[in-house]
């Protein structure tokens, strides 16, 4: 058995038996935080927490690491609900094209984009995508993230959807924290089926999911509703076809126009719209009373210069928000959660707590991971992070670009 004590911590984080699955509006600003505090684990278990002062000892020394926290905070592992973290190869040629004044739909609709990144994937093998994504969930892991959800996309073909499916179960098995897998075959329209959108829409439903399900490769289905992409009647019937095999919607949606997909995804029961730069009344609406969580996306707005998604206004009409990184080639090359928890501080005016919320308890919501990860409860297997000595929690959000997480703990 592993056992871990850390002990003297100046302040354990986001901590609590019986809290909710989600804060929303004010209880956003929410955050325990117990200073001076002691953590144990066994086996990756948080077996026990509390004040210095009140604890009792160790009886059993045998197997034990302690580590010293002393000016030190210690919080749940940030959960990144959004990243297609699966891709072949970086463009930024494309960021390029865009600072000399080509925008991120024009460079789509000259067969960039999403298109250019299919190409490359297509052409490249199962082995050789897995080594690439797996560099990179070792650098996210170093970042803080220790959980990870990951969409496919790129393939836009039957056997290319698949190959990345089967690399995200593979990183599944051997990344050594929770990731879930998204199908996003619905991602583009490939060029061949330009005029032909049934076609394509077909082939999700008559090729694609059945052997998803049967090779157990997704939990969620994902379509980028949008126009241009997939109009609101196409993402209904993909993600009804999705739901007879199994899989939950959690989709893209308002990233450049508001057209009525957040009311037709919540009519589906789904667990997360995600992007929602651009928010209407009716998506205000239709997300209240739902279990349907608004994701906001900081480092793709930053990115790509649009506007930030109004978080202050979803908190004001009481609702939940969490935050993502929507690490990917085209739109976001960062997966950095601490780079967005200082980007929702500093162009959202959202709170360092209620950021914070959005990365951890929130963000665990719009993964289906709040039995186990988002908060330090007993019972719970989430990875630690251990930040370096710092005079406050809201120092990490406001010293930008600064690597402040010393260590992540996983089981
Ligand atoms: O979430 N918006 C759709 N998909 C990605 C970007 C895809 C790309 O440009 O490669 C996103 O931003
Ligand atoms: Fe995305």
């Amino acid at each position: 058995m592993s056992k871990i004590l850390i002990k003297n911590i100046k302040g354990l984080v986001q901590f609590g038996e019986d809290l909710p699955k989600v804060r929303k509006g004010e209880e956003m600003k929410k955050l325990p935080i117990l200073e001076n505090a002691f953590l144990a684990l066994e086996n990756g278990i948080i077996v026990a927490y509390g004040s210095m002062a009140e604890w009792g000892g160790i009886t059993d020394w045998r197997n034990l690491e302690v580590i010293d926290a002393e000016g030190k905070f210690v919080l749940p592992a940030f959960c990144d609900s959004h990243t297609h973290t699966v891709f072949a190869q970086s463009r930024e040629e494309e960021f390029v094209d865009r600072i000399k004044g080509l925008s991120y739909e024009d460079i789509a609709i000259r067969g960039g984009g999403i298109l250019n990144s299919a190409q490359k994937l297509q052409e490249m093998s199962e082995e050789e995508l897995f080594n690439h994504a797996m560099e990179r969930v070792d650098k996210l892991k170093s970042g803080g993230t220790g959980a990870l959800e990951i969409k496919s996309g790129y393939g836009l073909t039957v056997g290319a959807e698949l190959k990345t499916l089967r690399v995200i179960k593979r990183i599944k098995a051997e990344s050594g924290i929770a990731i879930k897998a998204t199908f996003l075959g619905a991602h583009a329209f490939p060029l061949e089926f330009k005029e032909n959108h049934q076609g394509y829409i077909d082939q999700i439903i008559n090729e694609m999911l059945p052997q998803i399900e049967k090779e157990g490769l997704a939990d969620f289905i994902d379509v980028f509703c949008e126009r241009n992409y997939f109009s609101v009647e196409e993402m209904f019937q993909i993600l009804q076809a999705g739901i007879k095999h199994g899989l939950r919607p959690k989709v893209h949606v308002n990233q450049f126009s508001a057209i009525g997909g957040v009311r037709k995804a919540v009519e589906l029961n789904a667990l997360s719209v995600d992007h929602m730069e651009e928010i209407s009344e009716d998506d205000i609406d239709a997300l209240k009373g739902s279990d349907t969580i608004a994701t906001i996306l900081p480092s793709c707005s930053h990115f790509l210069s649009i506007p930030f998604g109004d978080a202050r206004r979803l908190m004001e009409n009481d609702l939940p928000v969490a935050l993502a990184s929507d690490f990917n080639p085209g739109s976001t090359p960062s997966g950095n959660l601490a780079f967005v928890w200082s980007l929702a501080c500093v162009k959202m005016k959202m709170t360092p707590e209620e950021a914070l919320n959005a990365l951890t308890i929130n963000a665990a919501y719009a993964m289906d991971l709040s039995e186990t990860h988002g908060t330090i409860s007993l019972g719970k297997t989430t990875p630690i992070l251990i930040t370096k000595q710092i005079p406050s929690l809201a120092y990490i959000p406001y010293s930008f670009g600064d690597q402040l997480i010393e260590r992540l703990i996983i089981s």
